[in-house]
């Protein structure tokens, strides 16, 4: 493929996996994708099975993501784990406002902007979610709710911030009920994001930044939503979960 843009796929495995089907998992795929070179791959397993993962896939191409951070470094904040703790197992990513956090942990722009400012302090590369509702998409105020949720979410970066977060396009209608957004839909999304990227920062950034498109990827679609020109990975929920699913998915996408 041929893309300025090297694609990123990452497995957001939710609070799934003991630490024994962690390894077993991860185990797998570092077996399946030893030769994969064109694509940045992911895992982020739940915090418990960090440090197991993060010792099986050393020396491999996989690297390790987590699934949240707290907006702080330490302190009195009970259940929460900071990026000086990520760091420690090697975490180089982290998924921020996802719509299950915005939804269950009602997760606001601003707590993500500034848990987003706090990974990036760390060196941690941020996976920053956003995406529509269906009464927002059927509204008709799908533009409107992501340049909402992007300019809040980025609020505060820098121009260089900006380039090495990642964007995760993940429509909420999309994420685990099985149904994908159309390839346009991916697209034309994907495109108006990169436009709002433009106008935060400028044309250049924009086109630097990594736009990965979430829900219900999977092995059969993967191949015709990577190969769009503005979708740069994916961020896999459900189909990561299998050695074979993942696999595929990455193959189909090369
Ligand atoms: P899904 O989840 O692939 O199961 O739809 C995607 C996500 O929530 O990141």
């Amino acid at each position: 493929m041929n893309k300025d843009r090297k694609l990123i796929i990452a497995g957001n495995w939710k609070m799934n996996k003991t630490v024994a089907e962690a390894i077993d998992l991860v185990n797998g795929l570092k077996r399946e994708l030893a030769t994969v070179k064109e694509v940045d791959l992911v895992v982020a397993p739940p915090f418990t099975a960090l440090s197991e993962v993060t010792r099986a896939i050393l020396d491999s191409n996989i690297r390790l993501g987590a699934q949240n951070m707290s907006e702080h470094n330490f302190g009195a904040y009970t259940g929460e784990i900071c990026a000086a703790m990520l760091k420690e197992f090697s975490v180089r990513y982290v998924i921020l406002g996802h719509s299950e956090r915005r939804q269950y942990q009602k997760e606001s722009n601003e707590t993500i902007a500034r848990k987003a400012l706090a990974a990036h302090a760390a060196s941690l590369k941020p996976i920053v979610c956003i995406g529509e509702s269906l009464d927002e998409r059927k509204g008709g105020q799908m533009e409107q709710v992501l340049e909402t949720q992007l300019r809040g979410s980025l609020a505060g970066f820098s121009n260089d911030q900006l380039e090495e977060t990642i964007i995760a396009y993940e429509p909420v209608w999309a994420i685990g009920t099985g149904v994908t957004a159309t390839t346009e839909q991916a697209q034309s999304a994907h495109a108006f994001i990169r436009r709002v990227l433009a106008s935060i920062a400028d044309e250049a950034t924009a086109r630097r930044v990594r736009i990965q498109y979430g829900g219900s990827v999977k092995p059969s679609n993967a191949r015709e939503l990577m190969s769009q020109p503005d979708v740069d990975g994916a961020l896999v929920g459900g189909a990561s979960l299998e050695i074979r699913s993942f696999t595929e998915i990455v193959k189909n996408s090369i």
